[in-house]
């Protein structure tokens, strides 16, 4: 998961897939050039809207070797910690808003042996972040407002990844950059240059009819 020369990963989000095909889907990532798998689990409290937990991200964990990063849009995070990480997360991001003790919530996503990362809703400064970056592998940068796939991505992101990214170089950290919501051809190469590393693509692949020709334009 460190950052080597700039590696480009695509997290395709199984979000816009085909809920009655799951296990399809996440074969599909598997075989593709795509490097992790990206789950966006909503509990209709932090975010309106209600997807899947940890017994669907479970039964899918066997059929892919590749990196489950998984997305929490939940309320109370920490209670729930343990159990996705039991379930196959590689890692996972809590929400800056949703934690209240979240220099605790950090620590208690690497105790458990994942990898730790932090969310922030796009009218969520990155500044919020300077405290907290030392401790985390990565930054996730909400660039539309978390809860629903297929959303217009929201322009003043790209300056928020440029200035994470000198926060995190001025402070010879390693720590990863990933932008989720309305990543298509057009707005990956303007994340990449800012400074991206992992961008999520959800309904640009899944609602393309080509998939493996979509997340070749975005790589
Ligand atoms: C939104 C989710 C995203 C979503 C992105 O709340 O966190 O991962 O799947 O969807 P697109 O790529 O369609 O904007
Ligand atoms: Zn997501």
């Amino acid at each position: 998961m460190k950052r080597k020369n700039r590696e480009k990963i695509i997290a395709p989000s199984l979000l816009s897939s085909d809920f009655s095909c799951l296990k399809e889907a996440v074969e599909w990532i598997e075989r593709s050039e795509a490097q992790w798998v990206h789950w966006d689990v909503m509990d209709g409290h932090f975010v309106p809207n209600i997807t899947f937990g940890m017994p669907v991200i479970k039964a899918l964990r066997k059929y892919s070797a590749k990196p489950f990063d998984v997305h929490l849009m939940i309320e109370k995070p920490e209670n729930y910690i343990d159990a996705f990480v039991e379930a196959g997360a590689d890692l996972i991001s809590v929400h800056w808003e949703a934690c209240k003790h979240l220099h605790r919530c950090v620590q208690m996503i690497k105790w458990s042996g994942a990898k730790a990362s932090v969310a922030i809703n796009p009218a969520t400064p990155v500044d919020f972040l300077q405290d907290i970056l030392p401790e985390i592998d990565m930054v996730l940068v909400m660039s539309v407002n978390p809860g629903f796939g297929g959303q217009k991505f929201i322009p003043q992101s790209i300056k928020k990844v440029e200035k994470l990214r000198q926060m995190i170089d001025a402070q010879h950290l390693d720590v990863l950059i990933e932008v989720d919501g309305g990543v298509n051809d057009k707005t990956a190469p303007l994340l990449f240059n800012a400074g991206a590393d992992v961008l999520v693509a959800g309904s640009y692949i899944f609602g393309s009819e080509n998939r493996d020709e979509a997340l070749n334009k975005l790589l």
